[in-house]
């Protein structure tokens, strides 16, 4: 809730805030508008078919919205939906629609010091029970590439082969959340076996080439604001475009301006230029190997979207029900000014009968958003999680004045017990000054 005039360095997210490219605000001022048939929209679509291999593609005005519908088109009362990991609204939508969840990523993925190269990867033989278990219940697999709550990890090309393998077997359709798939694709060049000499393009086509159903958040790679739903299966199209008109607008803006849509088209060839992609990847691992020498406890190896610290061994005093997440945020934006996000408890909302549910990871996330920041920023965040760090056992847990009951992570506010975000600011004042 904090007003972004009263943040120093904005890390919250990457969505919305990549800096767009000249070729893409130029293509802002260019776009044909029109509300039904735009050029800008048929050229995103060639973009789509070109770049990603799909023939059909469905614009939606942001990355939940694609959630939305795939939930109602796919999703019923009693339905699951296995996945490496779930995203906060993913999550929601797939239970307002009256499904569960079944979370099955590697073991390694819930062990913050494991360098296992793909910790986004699903466990294959869960799958497998799963499917053999429940087939007809599954409303289909879903992969999401660099699984966000995982702290930014990715999927490995053998892992989705392996996972459309048992899709085929099963006959149930392959879902990918590919928000953040240029990141993907960029670890599968650096850490996975008989890729480090192709070209981003390639891999990339290869891996999105698995899936029945790809959705993006445009937030995210393509640095615009908006989203799509894309897919090869005709069927699967005429289902889920009925609903744009009702939900997003017309089948040729779904929500977004067109001006958004030219840019987006720009973006999607822009986020796997082999000059570009990776700069922020290579800053976030400086940022992550610089802490863990110092014994700050991240999140091994360093992934894509940001630096993720665990805040129950940042914070071990501060138990689970005072959202030791929350109050590392809080608190690096007290000595920072710098502006994180909560990847905790309260990222998750309570359960039916009003318990809460903790999370296997309590992280907090230090975003860098694409073509953002410079490594003397990288050096400033350093310092700031060293001198908390030291400074760790004046920082307490926090305590909900409003709790909303969905997504409250968004719109809750929250005190700090025993006043203690005073005392930290006192400490700071006398060691570092007052700014
Ligand atoms: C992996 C993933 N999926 C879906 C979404 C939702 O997208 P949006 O915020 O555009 O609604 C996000 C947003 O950050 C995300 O990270």
């Amino acid at each position: 809730m904090l007003k972004a005039t009263d943040v120093f360095l904005d890390m919250l997210t990457d969505s919305g805030v990549n800096a767009m490219s000249d070729r893409q605000l130029a293509a802002m001022i260019t776009a044909q508008d029109a509300y039904a048939g735009s050029k800008a929209f048929y050229e995103f679509a060639e973009v789509v078919e070109e770049v990603l291999g799909f023939k059909y593609v469905i614009p939606v005005h942001q990355g939940r919205a694609a959630e939305h519908l795939l939930a109602k088109v796919f999703v019923r009362e009693g339905s699951i939906v296995p996945m490496n990991y779930h995203f906060t609204t993913t999550k929601a939508h797939i239970e307002l629609a009256g499904g569960t969840i079944v979370e099955i990523p590697v073991k390694e993925a819930l062990d913050v010091k494991s360098r296992h190269p793909f910790k986004g990867n699903i466990d294959v033989a869960a799958l497998e029970e799963v499917l053999k278990r429940d087939r007809d219940r599954v409303a289909y697999v879903r992969i999401e590439a660099v699984a966000n709550l995982l702290g930014g990890q990715p999927v490995s090309m053998k892992n989705i082969a392996e996972v459309r393998a048992l899709c085929d077997k099963f006959g149930v359709p392959l879902v990918l959340d590919g928000s953040m798939v240029d990141w993907n694709v960029y670890f599968i060049k650096e850490r996975e076996p008989g890729y480090g000499s192709k070209k981003l393009s390639d891999i990339l086509k290869e891996f999105v080439s698995y899936a029945d159903i790809f959705y993006m958040s445009a937030r995210k790679a393509p640095s615009v604001r908006g989203g799509f739903i894309a897919t090869n299966r005709r069927e699967f199209y005429e289902k889920l475009v009925v609903h744009i008109p009702v939900y997003e607008g017309f089948i040729t803006y779904g929500g977004m301006s067109i001006k958004e849509i030219a840019a987006m088209a720009v973006g999607l060839r822009e986020m796997i230029d082999d000059d570009l992609v990776g700069s922020e990847l290579e800053l976030i691992k400086y940022v992550v190997e610089e802490l863990d020498k110092k014994g700050v406890p991240v999140v091994l190896p360093p992934g894509g979207l940001g630096v993720h610290v665990d805040a129950t061994q940042f914070l071990s005093h501060v138990s689970r029900s005072a959202y030791p997440a929350g109050s590392l945020a809080a608190a690096l934006y007290l000595a920072s000014g710098i502006r994180s996000m909560e990847r905790g408890a309260m990222s998750m909302d309570r359960d039916k009968s009003g318990r809460e549910v903790y999370p296997d990871l309590e992280l907090i996330r230090i975003a860098f958003p694409r073509r953002t920041y410079l490594k003397s920023h990288a050096d400033y965040l350093i310092d700031r999680l060293l001198w908390l760090y030291n400074h760790r056992d004046i920082v307490n847990g926090l305590r909900w004045v409003y709790e909303p009951p969905v997504l409250r992570f968004f719109l809750g506010r929250l005190e700090d017990i025993d006043n203690w975000g005073e005392k930290l600011v006192k400490v700071y004042k006398k060691e570092l000054g007052d700014l």
